[in-house]
């Protein structure tokens, strides 16, 4: 019997087309789902839209059509944009599909029969766009904080859910299932709004018809997100399909973390239905480090996405840009900066060289070294955790091997029939590992180096050629402020300055000052670093710090030890105080700092 996994996206608004922002979630869970089929489990992959509410009445009125007829237009969008980036899922579910409407039903009249639903009145604010309440404190300038758009003050007959009864279950489901609620830093938040306690949430509306009716009292249709919430629920209690829940994974985005870590467990306890596993929230993407909106033109749509370097490219950039569960910005410069340089360069070069060399010399098996440089527990672990990011990097860090090897090995001169064979068996694994990130670009390889009859593989990854700014003409001229040294944009430029977890803190025979450490710095792998440190830390207090360092500094040999990059540390004048200079948040090693 295989293993069974169930991932869900958010189901999308379809009152307009998919843009990056559902890209990057659909994309997160079909490279999860891709990866955890490769794990040979029996694999559920569900998306779908949010067809009710009251945003896409709306939007339909002005576009003179019913709701329905309005979102069975969107839907071939939804299809072709999933289409289009190559997303493997496996049923897409509508809110308006009457198999659903019946189970939202369902579970209204069950937590209705046990006194979890009242009647009442709601007098207070809600935001369409959001479709969500508001509390004064809530609000911008009297307005959402999201849409940035003045708020609705709403006052008519509800009927509200005892959300307030599920402080304390809620608060005891968090600490016996501290996975819950992911990535780990997240979780603070939502257990501190639990705990400032739980207000009865309005879960029904009768100003408007367009939702699932309440089985007990068909003026009211269901708010739109207890019917939302139950697409995940509803799409396993198919024929065949029940054995996937309780859910395994929920990914979502920040800004719907509380909708599915309080509301949703909260109302499948009142329905009596088992929890899912885990919520799993990414951050946002800015684009050129301004937030997405499409009222003001500021948005990437699926297409400009695809078109920038291809569509493996795409995918790869989202996921190695940014560290997965926080915001990144999106550039087309930077995607197609790491094309040109990791793909087509790093990953390109080693299969267009190998294969060229394997026709030419042919491959003699051989026991591969250069294969037990490859972390695959590592990897393995990264998925576990949905560190998505963190195994792509880590693929990385093992073609790097791959590369620094066929550099030292020549086998352009040597002929060497069992480097080539190393390489290959390597290439092998780095398909099949990629497979979920650039399905593609994976198959293309998987399919060169099938056999052992190899032939020289077509290029892969087409370099894009990028015109530079001329550096020199913005260079100003050297000024002295208050007797600091200014520099130039460009000298600062030149510093790459990054993120590095210190993995491991030694000391050093002979050196009282010193002590040698192993960092983790992401892409550019494991470096070595003797740092003057030792009175003010205890190397046991040094593991897992995240610091900052400088990179590109040129090796220096301390004590014998090649010290490859410096650390930032701040100290007082008298240098009895030396501190650390740490990120306040939990950032990727790799990362940049500028
Ligand atoms: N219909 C609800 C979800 C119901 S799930 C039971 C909804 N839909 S939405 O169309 O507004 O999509 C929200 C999701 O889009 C976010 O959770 C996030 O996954 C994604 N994103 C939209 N813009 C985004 C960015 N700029 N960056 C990253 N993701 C963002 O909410």
């Amino acid at each position: 019997m295989k293993e069974n996994f169930y991932i869900t996206t958010p189901i999308y608004y379809p009152n307009d087309v998919p843009h990056i922002g559902h890209a990057y979630t659909t994309i997160a869970a079909d490279i999860i789902a891709r990866w955890n089929k490769l794990q040979d489990k029996d694999v559920f992959f569900l998306v779908g839209t949010d067809d009710h509410g009251k945003k896409i009445a709306d939007t339909a009125q002005k576009a003179g059509k019913t709701p329905k007829q309005f979102t069975d237009d969107m839907i071939p969008e939804f299809k072709s944009a999933w289409e289009k980036l190559n997303i493997n899922y496996d049923k897409f579910i509508r809110t308006t599909d009457t198999h659903h409407e019946k189970i939202v039903q369902e579970v209204l009249q069950k937590c209705f029969d046990n006194g979890d639903i009242y009647k009442g009145e709601y007098e207070g604010l809600y935001c369409t766009g959001c479709e969500a309440y508001f509390t004064e404190k809530d609000l911008e300038d009297g307005c959402c904080p999201i849409h940035k758009k003045p708020i609705e003050n709403l006052k008519e007959e509800t009927y509200f859910f005892k959300l307030s009864k599920y402080q304390k279950p809620l608060l005891k489901f968090y600490k016996d299932n501290p996975t819950f609620l992911s990535p780990k830093h997240r979780s603070k938040e939502i257990i501190n709004r639990v705990k400032e306690g739980l207000r009865d949430l309005s879960i029904s509306r009768n100003s408007f018809d367009w939702g699932v009716p309440l089985p007990f009292d068909k003026s009211h249709v269901a708010y739109v997100w207890f019917d939302a919430l139950f697409n995940y629920y509803s799409a396993t209690r198919e024929k065949g399909k029940e054995g996937f829940w309780p859910t395994d994974l929920h990914i979502v985005g920040k800004d719907i973390y509380w909708f599915h870590t309080v509301y949703w467990p909260a109302f499948l306890m009142s329905a009596g239905i088992e929890l899912p596993k885990q919520v799993y929230a990414h951050g946002w993407w800015t684009l050129d480090k301004e937030k997405i909106s499409k009222s003001r033109g500021r948005v990437v749509s699926i297409d400009e996405l695809t078109e920038i370097a291809g569509l493996d490219s795409a995918r790869y950039f989202l996921f190695r840009e940014a560290s997965f569960g926080e915001d990144g910005d999106f550039s087309k410069e930077a995607l197609i900066d790491r094309h040109n340089n990791e793909l087509a360069n790093k990953l390109g070069n080693l299969i267009s060289r190998t294969s060229a060399l394997a026709e030419k010399y042919g491959i003699e098996k051989v026991e591969n070294a250069l294969l037990k440089k490859l972390k695959l527990k590592k990897i393995e672990k990264h998925f576990d955790k949905f560190r998505i990011d963190k195994a792509l990097s880590e693929i990385f860090t093992f073609i790097d091997h791959c590369n620094e090897f066929i550099q030292h090995q020549k086998p352009w001169e040597t002929h060497d029939k069992k480097v080539l064979y190393q390489l290959v068996e390597s290439i092998r694994q780095i398909a099949k590992l990629l497979s979920p990130f650039i399905p593609d670009s994976a198959e293309k390889i998987q399919k060169i180096f099938k056999t052992d009859k190899i032939k020289k593989a077509p290029v892969l990854f087409n370099k894009i050629e990028v015109s530079k700014p001329n550096l020199n003409k913005s260079e100003e001229p050297r000024q002295i402020m208050e007797g600091i040294t200014t520099i130039n944009f460009e000298d600062f430029a030149k510093l790459d300055l990054r993120i590095a977890e210190i993995t491991n803190a030694e000391n050093i025979e002979g050196a009282d000052k010193l002590y040698k450490l192993t960092l983790d710095v992401g892409e550019l792998g494991r470096r070595t670093i003797c740092a003057g440190i030792k009175e003010f830390y205890k190397a046991e207090d040094l593991k897992d710090k995240k610091i900052i360092i400088i990179a590109n500094l040129a090796p220096r040999k301390l004590r014998g030890i090649e010290s490859q990059g410096m650390l930032l540390a701040a100290s007082t004048k008298d240098k009895k105080t030396v501190s650390l200079v740490s990120p306040d948040q939990d950032i990727a090693p790799g990362s940049t700092v500028g």
